[in-house]
């Protein structure tokens, strides 16, 4: 079964036989977010409504949302890790709980008819065993029991985690909050006030305990369970119970809803499917595996470095595609710093695939990448392979040279510091993970503190160049400001005329605001009729004429949302928010169609700073539209 079926059989349950709604993702890069550059699960915009706000496709819903994790960049090389991947995720958001999640996913996996087919006996679950506050998962040990009897399964709960010395019947294992939590930020103690959370119970895959170690794991002697990285055991899949919300004084409070969060690694779903431990052996990274087996005419699997080369370039590339199709290019910062880390550190694998050259034209051509049916609009290969060359062109002579330096530094046995580490990112281009890993791989010493002193040159270097720049170009910088400041009050007026036009399911998904123009995204099946890209043009320089005032209210979060308020990350803002609204001031004319009845044209959580009165703003005028992915379109507004 290959990963499009897969995906195509985990939509269809849920929402043919399971009354989900399918909701489009999110996208992948997030612009607005100073704390999370990528979208990294599915539950991620979900937020707000798991918090309690009505969603306009109700409480069961379902998507494969396209993540990045970034945290993992460095583990890529082994035999299952990805930066890239898609995660299968269904949602209850305060419907069904516990008793429901679990038999409907356990089914899913063992189907064979509109399932996966799994075999039920290689399946093993873990749960919360409890701290202080949150009890032991008793209810969900209970279920588990039951599904696995229901398939002629004897299942215990185990005494030991070790599954050399469990009972036979062992199938359910207790783990505490490290293992079986789930918040964005991880166990309870290290969730941020509002954050919400609770108890997972997660699902394995038994490889077969007749799996022989790598000769020299350093698994190889040490006892083994169903979380352990040897290789035997594989999750596949997560359901977590929300129930819970960090509150002021350090404790949990229960949420006013108790939802289901689940989410399965879609590769690794394809993995154990296929019987196969190696994702890379895959359909979808094989497509990526054999240009680079061709090109440098190398086999995969035939010696542990090369293995690992391919893997990094296979990866990479992939998830540079996904990057730059999301409209990154490579930079210094966020996003794009992310992404020229990974297309250097390919380009550096490459390099020792290819006896240690670097040229324009080093990366392979990856052909018919859009067979894997992904939910991202690709961009065509050769636009993305412009990318990534240009960026090879930008590395290809100091790599070289910084390896020549970086490497003699290593031989001479000199400790890699920050300072070392910085200079040479300035003079050579190399990103700091890129300098550790090669230290690293060649026995070099690293200095403790060097990512530590890295960043620190980093910042002293961007202060310095920033006031400089500053001074020598203020005139043009205070004329750019007043601009983005116009657009993005136009960016408020956008979103209210997209909802009157198009319907209450327009949400933002991403903006960014140079002061040329303003580029908004948002969640809409197709693109937009001419008649409708007018009806919104007229909507907001209709506001605009009417002069709308633009004030600022602080407020309870809750009191926003009450009076209707939009905003963009409900769930990472203080509980005391800014409140933005265009119009419903007593001046206001009434022949605007669009004013709600309260009489305001727009009302957003904010920070700010918009215009005072829309007069302010100007013309404005749409020029563009992209489809950008699943039920994500793209508007270039100007002024
Ligand atoms: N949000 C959960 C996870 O990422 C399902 O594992």
């Amino acid at each position: 079964m290959n990963t499009c079926e897969i995906r195509k059989r985990y939509l269809n349950y849920f929402t043919n036989l399971r009354g989900h709604k399918k909701i489009s993702p999110a996208s992948l890069v997030l612009e607005n977010d100073s704390t999370t550059l990528f979208t990294s699960s599915g539950m991620q915009p979900l937020v707000p409504y798991l918090l309690g706000s009505p969603h306009p496709d109700g409480k069961r819903l379902t998507n494969s949302q396209p993540c990045i994790r970034t945290q993992d960049i460095n583990e890529v090389g082994d035999n299952r890790h990805l930066t890239f991947f898609e995660m299968l995720g269904n949602w209850s958001l305060g419907d069904y709980f516990k008793s429901q999640q679990l038999p409907f996913i356990f089914e899913f996996l063992v189907n064979q008819e509109y399932g996966l087919g799994l075999d039920p006996r290689r399946l093993y679950v873990s749960v919360f065993e409890g701290n202080e506050e949150v009890e032991k998962d008793y209810a969900s040990i209970g279920i588990w029991k039951e599904i696995f009897n229901s398939y002629d399964i004897p299942a215990e709960e185990s005494l030991t985690l070790d599954i050399g010395s469990a009972n036979r019947n062992a199938r359910i294992f207790a783990y505490p909050a490290s293992k079986n939590w789930w918040s964005r930020s991880g166990p309870p103690e290290q969730m941020p006030i509002g954050e919400i959370g609770g108890p997972d119970s997660e699902i394995f895959y038994d490889f077969g305990a007749e799996f022989k170690l790598h000769e020299n794991s350093k698994f190889k002697d040490k006892p083994c369970h169903i979380n352990c990285d040897c290789g035997r055991f594989i999750e596949i899949g997560n359901s977590v119970f929300i129930q819970y919300k960090k509150n002021e004084v350090g404790g949990l409070s229960e949420l006013p809803q108790k939802n289901v969060d689940f989410g399965g690694g879609l590769e690794r779903l394809s993995m154990v499917v296929n019987n196969q431990q190696d994702v890379f052996m895959l359909d979808l990274m094989q497509r990526f595996v054999r240009p680079i087996e061709a090109k440098y005419n190398v086999t995969y699997l035939s010696s542990p470095k090369v293995d690992t080369s391919i893997r990094i370039v296979a990866d990479h590339l992939r998830a540079s595609a996904m990057i730059i199709s999301s409209g990154v290019t490579p930079s210094n910062k966020e996003a794009g710093y992310v992404l020229r880390r990974l297309i250097r550190r390919a380009v550096f694998h490459a390099s020792l695939l290819h006896g240690g050259h670097v040229e324009r034209g080093i990366l392979p051509d990856i052909a018919n990448l859009e067979l894997d049916d992904y939910p991202i609009q690709l961009k065509p290969w050769n636009e993305i392979k412009e990318v990534l060359e240009n960026e090879v062109g930008k590395f290809e002579k100091t790599l070289a040279t910084g390896l020549v330096k970086l490497r003699k530094r290593i031989y001479n046995k000199q400790i890699i510091d920050g300072k070392f580490a910085f200079d040479l990112y300035q003079s050579d281009g190399f990103p700091f993970e890129l300098t550790e890993e090669i230290a690293k791989s060649e026995s070099g010493v690293i200095a403790k503190d060097a990512l530590l002193v890295f960043q620190k040159e980093f910042k002293k270097h961007r202060e310095i160049s920033r006031t400089s720049v500053a001074g020598m170009f203020k005139g043009g910088l205070a004329d750019q400001e007043e601009r983005t400041i116009r657009l993005h009050t136009v960016a408020h007026l956008l979103q209210s005329s997209l909802r009157h036009v198009l319907g209450k399911h327009v949400s933002q998904k991403g903006q960014h605001i140079t002061g040329e123009r303003l580029r908004f995204d948002f969640s809409h099946q197709s693109k937009l009729t001419e008649d409708q890209l007018k009806e919104v043009e007229d909507m907001i320089n209709e506001a605009i004429n009417q002069d709308l005032v633009v004030t600022k209210q602080e407020m309870p979060k809750h009191e926003a949302i009450k009076q209707g308020a939009l905003g963009f990350f409900l769930e990472r803002y203080p509980e005391i928010v800014s409140v933005y609204t265009i119009g419903g001031d007593a001046n206001t004319s009434a022949n605007l169609s669009a004013f709600n009845s309260d009489g305001w044209f727009s009302k957003e959580i904010c920070n700010g700073p918009h215009v005072a009165r829309t007069s302010e703003i100007g013309h404005v005028r749409i020029k563009k539209q992209e489809k950008i992915g699943d039920g994500v379109i793209r508007l270039y507004v100007t002024l």
